[in-house]
C-alpha cells in the first residue's frame, strides 16, 4: 500500500453529509491516493471519540451521473465493508479511466453509523501519472540510445492505451561531471530516442519524466541512469595524450639514468678528485709510459698531491732536479725544436704541455717553501 502513495492529493470536490445518524464522528481528510490506475481511498479518524468501541469503515462508489437520481441510492457498489484499516483499495473496482465517479466512506460501531463523506474522482483528471516503468541507456558510437518503456496500468497495460497521444516524455541529460541542474531537456512522444552531439568518451546521466500536458500532469523522474559514450577521440586530444605520455616516459628515463650514473660515479670515482693536470698525466702515464723519462718533473709531481708528510722530501727532490730542468729549458730555448721533444710525434702540443708543467712545478716549488699545500692541490 505504501508503494502506491501518490504525489498529488486529489481534490476533494464534493463533500456531502447524509443526515439522520447518531453523533459518531465521521472520517476526515478523505482523499484518493493514485498512481496510473491504482487507486486507494484514504481517510483519518479521531480515535479519542470512541475509546471502548470497535470502529469499522465502509466504502462505496457510484457513477457520478447515476447519483443524481435519488432512486439510485441502491446502485452504490460496496468495495470495503466494516474494515478496520483507514484505507480502501479501489483498484479492483476497475473504474473507467475517463468517467467520473463518486466515492464515499463512513465509520460504524455496533450501535451507530456516522454520516457519509463523499468525494468525486475522475481518473483521467485526478489520477497521478507514474514515471516510465523502465529507462534503458546504451551507447551507440558517439551517441546515446534511450529506450523508454511506458508507465504500466494495474493490469500491466501501457498507459498509452488510456492516455493515447497525450502521453509524452521529458528527457533530461547531463554530463556526469556537471550538476543535474545544468541538464539539457528534450521532449518527445517516442519510446526510442537518440541523443546526438555529445562529447566522445564521456559519462552522461539521463532521467525521464512522463507527462500529460492536456491534463497538466507530470510524474516524478525515473531513476537516474548513467553511461559513457564511445567513439573516437578527436585527433588533437589523442596527440596531446601521446605527447604527455612520451614526456613522462623520458623524464623517468632521464631520472633513472641520472641516479645510476651518480651511483656508479660515487663507487668508482670518489668525490675527491686529483687536479686536472695531474690526472691527465696519470692517464697518459698508464697509456704511454714511454713519455715519462726519469728526468721529467712530472714523475715528481704525483707524490706531491697524495702525501703531505713527504712534501719536504719531495721539495728537496725537486730542487735537486731543478738544475737539469733549467738546463733542458735553456737548451730548448737556444736550439729551438731540438733534443727530446723534436723526436716526439705531435711535438708542438707536447712541448706546450711540457712548458706549462715546468712553469707550474716551479710555481709549486716556490709555494712549498712557504709550506702551503692548498695552492698545490687546487
Ligand atoms: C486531517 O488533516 C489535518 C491536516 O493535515 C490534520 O491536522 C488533522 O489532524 C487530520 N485529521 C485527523 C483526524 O487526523
Ligand atoms: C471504557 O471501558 C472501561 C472498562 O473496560 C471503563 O472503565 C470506561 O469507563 C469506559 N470508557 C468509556 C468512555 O466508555
Ligand atoms: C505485472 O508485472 C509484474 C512484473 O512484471 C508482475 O509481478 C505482476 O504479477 C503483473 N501483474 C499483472 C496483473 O499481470
Ligand atoms: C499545472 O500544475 C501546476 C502544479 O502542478 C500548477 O502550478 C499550474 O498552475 C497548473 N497549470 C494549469 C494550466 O492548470
Amino acid at each position: 500500500m505504501k508503494s502506491l502513495r501518490c504525489f498529488c492529493v486529489c481534490s476533494l470536490l464534493l463533500l456531502k453529509v447524509s443526515t439522520g445518524f447518531g453523533d459518531l464522528r465521521r472520517p476526515e481528510n478523505v482523499s484518493m491516493d493514485s498512481l496510473n490506475t491504482r487507486y486507494v481511498l484514504r481517510w483519518d479518524w479521531p480515535h479519542e471519540t470512541a475509546i471502548n468501541q470497535t470502529v469499522t469503515f465502509t466504502a462505496q462508489y457510484i457513477l457520478e451521473y447515476q447519483s443524481r437520481k435519488a432512486s439510485n441510492e441502491k446502485k452504490w457498489r460496496l468495495v470495503c465493508v466494516n474494515v478496520l484499516e483507514h484505507h480502501c483499495d479501489f483498484t479492483g473496482a476497475i473504474l473507467h479511466y475517463k468517467i467520473s465517479f463518486l466515492l464515499r466512506v463512513r465509520a460504524n460501531t455496533k450501535q451507530q453509523s456516522s454520516s457519509w463523506v463523499q468525494i468525486s474522482f475522475c481518473p483521467e483528471d485526478h489520477a497521478a501519472l507514474g514515471p516510465p516503468s523502465s529507462v534503458k541507456l546504451s551507447p551507440v558510437k558517439g551517441d546515446l540510445e534511450i529506450i523508454i518503456t511506458d508507465p504500466l496500468s494495474s493490469t500491466n497495460q501501457s498507459m498509452k492505451t488510456l492516455l493515447e497521444d497525450k502521453l509524452s516524455y521529458l528527457i533530461q541529460y547531463w554530463r556526469r561531471s556537471e550538476e543535474p541542474q545544468k541538464a539539457k531537456v528534450l521532449e518527445t512522444k517516442n519510446n526510442l530516442v537518440m541523443l546526438t552531439e555529445l562529447y566522445r568518451q564521456t559519462w552522461y546521466c539521463v532521467r525521464v519524466q512522463s507527462r500529460d500536458v492536456l491534463h497538466n500532469k507530470s510524474s516524478v523522474f525515473s531513476d537516474t541512469q548513467c553511461t559513457h559514450t564511445e567513439g573516437q577521440m578527436p585527433y588533437w586530444e589523442t596527440f596531446l595524450y601521446v605527447l604527455i605520455g612520451l614526456l613522462l616516459f623520458f623524464l623517468l628515463l632521464y631520472f633513472c639514468f641520472y641516479k645510476m650514473f651518480t651511483l656508479l660515479k660515487n663507487t668508482f670515482y670518489p668525490a675527491i678528485q686529483l687536479p686536472d693536470h695531474i690526472q691527465e698525466l696519470l692517464f697518459s702515464e698508464s697509456e704511454k709510459p714511454q713519455l715519462l723519462s726519469p728526468e721529467c718533473p712530472v714523475s715528481v709531481c704525483v707524490p706531491l698531491v697524495l702525501v703531505r708528510t713527504e712534501l719536504d722530501a719531495v721539495a728537496v727532490n725537486e730542487e735537486s732536479n731543478a738544475g737539469e730542468q733549467d738546463s733542458s729549458t735553456h737548451s730548448r730555448h737556444s736550439s729551438g725544436d731540438s733534443g727530446v721533444y723534436s723526436t716526439e710525434e705531435d711535438s708542438s702540443h707536447r712541448s706546450t704541455t711540457h712548458t706549462d708543467l715546468q712553469m707550474s712545478s716551479q710555481k709549486h716549488r716556490e709555494k712549498l717553501h712557504d709550506g702551503t699545500l692548498l695552492e698545490l692541490c687546487a
